[in-house]
């Protein structure tokens, strides 16, 4: 039997609106809290060639806000001269010529945010949330609210990059029980057989995770934990980097043309490594998640280590594939949304969590921290499924497929809970490591070592 995740009740139009009210505010106090850490000359600085001011992101986040909610669904009026849409357009200008733009200022940004808001929560008091494709179970609005929580992600991702006092700050994760990782077997095996990927019940779902449809696997191995900082070292140590047989051709001559030694922020330390966090410097710590290495250094490591990187429809089966039933979860843990006991999402630690610190948000078959501290790099470069339409625009995904991209799964600690669920899809360069993005390994299960293909 192949079933996609039910959702628990759906829910009415009132209970809708107070959840859309709570994404939207959780949303807006995350970009609140990212860019007014920062001092105006620092909100208009463009701290990387690689992303946008972040008083760019802000005004961005209200203009798509109003375009969608006031202007698509509300058919309002432009609150300032259409001009200033053309500004934060994300496809007109790439993000290295942003900083040269007219763009608002803080002062006029947050007014225009803050002006869209109001009108916003106004309009959802009188708007159906059925009727209309774009409306039905507060679609629009939950895109929204996944939209600036992305850029939220994306402006934390700025914060790292940017240099000078460190402006943020946040408890540390929860510490796994002493032994608790290395109690586990170092990797799990996922029978072979088909399953349902993707979704077609999951009302806030984007374009790229539709529709469920049934996706097969041949029996394969997948780590327990992503890479550590501790095994990633081991690689750095062994010369991983100085040897092109780990590497792919493209990856080899990314590598040399950059001159890459270890993952982006890692700092000497007399023989050793330290780490550079928002702004502090501080030991490497062994047992947390690898993070900031792109695709080519994830996918040397993994061949250094005798594995490859999983494929995504690996690592979803792994994540979502409950044995028992047959049936694919909406989290590995089952169809409760996440909660701060079960994953490291929505910004909270500002820094993964070490392996074993989740045993209550693992996968059915055993899998751990799939879900936040790091993005998993995937093998997949980024298509749609079997049945894939483009919708609501088809600059949300559809532009992007092709074999330039590859699939990043699971979200960070840098993620929400919005924007991170067991069949969300992100992409990327395989060159980026800004990125709060990691991995695990696989192997392909050798012949009779697994149980018989094919679902129960
Ligand atoms: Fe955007």
């Amino acid at each position: 039997m192949l079933t996609d995740a039910t959702l628990n009740q759906p829910l009415d139009d009132e209970a809708l609106r107070v959840a859309i009210v709570a994404g939207l505010e959780r949303a807006r106090a995350r970009s609140a809290a990212l860019t007014d850490a920062v001092d105006d000359p620092d909100l208009v600085r463009q701290h990387s060639p690689l992303m946008s001011p972040l008083v760019w992101d802000l005004a961005h986040i209200g203009n798509q806000e109003e375009l969608w909610l006031l202007r698509d669904v509300g058919g309002r009026d432009p609150i300032l001269p259409e001009t200033v849409d053309r500004l934060y357009d994300a496809f007109r200008y790439p993000r290295a010529d942003r900083p040269a733009l007219p763009l608002l200022d803080p002062a006029e940004s947050r007014r225009y945010v803050a002006q869209v808001r109001g009108r916003v929560v106004d309009l959802l008091e009188r708007t159906p949330l059925n009727g209309r494709r774009l409306l039905d179970q507060g679609f629009v609005f939950g895109m929204i609210v996944q939209h600036e929580q992305q850029h939220a992600e994306t402006m934390l991702a700025t914060h790292q990059l940017r240099l000078g006092a460190p402006v943020l700050d946040a408890p540390p994760p929860p510490v796994p029980a002493p032994g608790a990782a290395r109690a586990l077997p170092s990797e799990v095996l996922v029978p072979g057989g088909p399953f349902t990927m993707g979704t077609s019940a999951e009302p806030w779902a984007l374009d790229n995770e539709r529709p469920a449809h049934r996706a097969d696997v041949a029996p394969f191995w997948i780590d327990t934990f992503p890479v550590t900082n501790g095994d990633y070292r081991a690689f750095v140590a062994d010369g991983g980097y100085d040897d092109a047989r780990w590497w792919s051709a493209a990856g080899w001559a990314h590598r040399q043309a950059e001159g890459l030694v270890a993952p982006q922020f890692w700092l000497r330390d007399g023989d050793g490594w330290a780490r550079r966090r928002f702004g502090r410097v501080e030991p490497l710590p062994d047992d947390e998640p690898v993070v900031h290495v792109c695709w080519y250094e994830a996918d040397a490591y993994a061949r250094w280590a005798g594995r490859r990187l999983p494929t995504e429809a690996e690592w979803e089966k792994a994540a979502r594939w409950d044995p028992a039933t047959g049936r694919s979860r909406r989290y590995p843990w089952g169809d409760d949304d996440p909660d701060p006991g079960r994953a490291n999402l929505g910004q909270r630690h500002l820094r993964p969590a070490a392996v074993g610190a989740y045993p209550s948000g693992s996968s059915p078959l055993g899998v751990h921290q799939l879900i936040g501290d790091v993005w998993e790099w995937t093998s997949s470069t980024f298509t749609g499924y079997p049945g894939f339409e483009a919708w609501p625009y088809r600059e949300y995904s559809e532009v992007f497929f092709g074999d330039t991209y590859r699939v990043l799964r699971g979200g960070s600690f840098g993620a929400d809970a919005a924007a991170c669920r067991g069949t969300f899809r992100n992409w990327d360069h395989p060159v980026r490591r800004q990125i709060f993005a990691g991995f695990r390994c696989a192997r392909d299960a050798a012949p009779g070592e697994s149980p018989t293909p094919g679902s129960p």
